[in-house]
């Protein structure tokens, strides 16, 4: 199974992928963390990505496709993609990747949130250091304070573009060059949109029950490939 995960910055794309690596065993790959971690590496690259990312804005899709290619493999469940692809172009990129791979994608889902709730939940929100267990402080806090419940670590971080300036970007960029995506997808019958002010386990619910129905049949998967952009 591969599924695409989309939606604004804070609509829960890591919540739920982190739902699906554990529920379905599919290896969760998100662009954003892979971004993060070469910037943490203080590679000449990650200096470059690290102001751009900072910035909410879009590194280029050379340095993305470059951070992907050597962890898309194919697991025996299979991949769920959070936050990729996010242009029309890397569409094109995940067309070509995939089909090297002789592999179909199974679903898109997007999670849709009304803008307005999205600042509290970026500006709220704070991830275990060692696991990377997402939480809020307005809506989910570990049960123990301070302690992950995921692994028992003890050290959390905030991310350096949950800044209400960079979060105003991101949902700008999101509206200008990644909403375009849903069209393509929805035109190849292969999106799924969820309602993402749902909590977390009525959407994890929801994409279960989604998933059990019959899949696409691998001529509507192709035939999505053949849509034109
Ligand atoms: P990325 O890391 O992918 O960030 P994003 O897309 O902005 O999304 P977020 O990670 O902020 O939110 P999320 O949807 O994962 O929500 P979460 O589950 O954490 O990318 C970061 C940056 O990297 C981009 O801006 C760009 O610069 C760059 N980048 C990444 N991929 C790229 C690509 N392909 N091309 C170019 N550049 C790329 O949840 C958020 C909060 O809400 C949490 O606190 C959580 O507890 C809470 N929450 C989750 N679900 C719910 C719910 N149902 N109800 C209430 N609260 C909830
Ligand atoms: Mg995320």
């Amino acid at each position: 199974m591969i599924l695409i995960l989309v939606g604004p910055p804070g609509a829960g794309k890591g919540t739920q992928a982190s739902w699906l690596q554990k529920n379905y065993g599919l290896k969760h790959i998100s662009t954003g963390n892979l971004l993060r971690a070469e910037i943490a590496s203080q590679s000449e690259i990650g200096r470059t990505i690290q102001s751009i990312v900072e910035r909410g804005e879009f590194p280029s899709d050379e340095i993305v496709v470059n951070l992907l290619k050597p962890v898309l493999s194919v697991p025996e469940k299979g991949f769920v993609l959070d936050g990729f692809p996010r242009t029309l172009n890397q569409i094109k990129r995940l067309e070509a990747l995939l089909k090297d791979m002789e592999m179909a994608l199974t679903r898109v889902i997007e999670i849709s949130v009304p803008y307005e709730d999205l600042a509290r939940r970026l500006t709220g929100r704070f991830s275990c250091k060692e696991c990377g267990e997402i939480y809020n402080d307005y809506s989910h806090l570990p049960k123990i304070k301070d302690v992950c419940d995921g692994c028992g670590g003890t050290q959390f971080i905030r991310r350096q573009d949950d800044s209400l300036q960079s979060v105003s970007k991101r949902l700008k960029v999101y509206e200008e060059q990644t909403r375009p995506i849903l069209d393509y997808y929805k035109n190849g019958g292969l999106l799924f949109t969820i309602d993402g002010r749902k909590t977390p386990s009525e959407l994890n619910q929801e994409i279960s029950h989604h998933l059990s129905q019959q899949a696409p049949s691998p001529d509507s998967c192709l035939k999505s490939h053949s849509f034109s952009l």
